[in-house]
């Protein structure tokens, strides 16, 4: 009997056994992995089988204004607003912290023509996929995606006209080391754009669903701050020209959405994790009841953009 047709995306493969115990694992001990770690732990498990895309390997919520068709359209969305917010251009040089399986990176290179993309993110088997897919496309000599934290960039002061982290940021330890980072490699009049999660306000109704929203979701507490804060933060770290803007109902909603939808089709439960499925059921559920039960009811999603004073 032929193999089943690959038909989420061509890198998807249907895990192991040995993949399938090993993501379970993961997953019990995720809340005892030191957070430091834990980010890496949560993206192992979230490989290319587990993700709801189909026929990209982006890992964000997308950008739903204007009704894409698709999660993939929607995830490209969000790296053309991400892209055109930073000003990116051609003969730029490009810091991406956390490229994921580098979907973003292959789309700017292609639609904004920078000189060269530099990626860092943390999951060496992620790298491998994401290097393949960059050398499969011919794109070696533009893109350098390398294994690291963006909290401890291995960059030369200066060396960037701009830095992005597309839906990365509220992983890392902290994020406010990272403005710092930023702020150091990047040229003077250089620009720093960020799609990120927070919460909306401080104080969120549920002490409990935050804990477990941050524990599972690999999110420091030090990065949970609203907006102005997040405004503050930047501006601490030196930047001027700071914007923070809320496109909150131009992401969950359509999310939410895709995924109801993506939850019951077969094969999606084929290949992805029971458990991940659950979660993300439970997510869509209590969204659907308006409840303060949803644990997206709390979180903004910001675009933010700020600029390193010229010399
Ligand atoms: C939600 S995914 C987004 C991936 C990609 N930007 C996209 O839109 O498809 C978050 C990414 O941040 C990466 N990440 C988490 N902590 C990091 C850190 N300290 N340094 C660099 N990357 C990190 C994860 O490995 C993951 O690839």
């Amino acid at each position: 009997m032929s193999e089943p047709e690959v038909k989420y995306h061509p890198d998807a493969r249907r895990p192991s056994r040995a993949t399938r115990v090993r993501e379970y694992l993961l997953l019990f001990l995720l809340p005892l992995i030191p957070m430091r770690y834990r980010a890496r732990a949560y993206y192992e498990i979230e490989s290319a089988h587990n993700l709801f895309t189909e026929r990209s390997l982006y890992r964000n919520l997308g950008y739903w204004a204007g009704n894409p068709a698709t999660l993939d359209d929607a995830c490209e969305a969000m790296a053309e607003l991400l892209g055109k917010t930073v000003g990116m251009s051609e003969g730029d040089r490009v810091l991406d912290a956390g490229f994921g399986f580098g979907d973003q990176d292959l789309y700017w290179a292609k639609r904004f023509a920078p000189d060269r993309i530099v990626g860092v993110d943390i999951i060496p088997s992620h790298l491998a996929l994401a290097r393949r897919r960059v050398h499969e496309q011919g794109l070696d000599g533009r893109i350098d995606l390398r294994l690291g934290t963006a909290t401890e960039l291995t960059f030369v002061a200066e060396s960037f006209d701009r830095v992005v982290a597309l839906e990365s940021a509220m992983h890392f330890v902290t994020r406010a080391d990272f403005f710092t980072e930023a702020y150091r490699v990047l040229r003077p009049g250089g620009t720093l754009a960020l799609a990120d999660t927070i919460p909306l306000t401080q104080s969120s109704t549920s002490r409990v669903l935050d804990y477990l929203q941050r524990a599972l979701g690999a999110m420091p507490k030090d990065n949970a701050y609203p907006s102005d804060v997040y405004h503050s933060k930047l501006a601490a770290a030196g930047f001027v020209d700071v914007q923070v803007v809320s496109i909150r109902d131009e992401v969950y909603p359509g999310y939410i959405r895709d995924l109801a939808d993506k939850l019951g089709q077969p094969q999606i439960v084929s290949r992805v994790n029971g458990a991940m499925r659950q979660m993300w059921r439970g997510w869509v559920d209590s969204w659907n009841q308006g409840a303060d039960a949803s644990s997206f009811a709390d979180q903004d999603y910001v675009i933010a953009v700020a600029t390193k004073p010229a010399g």
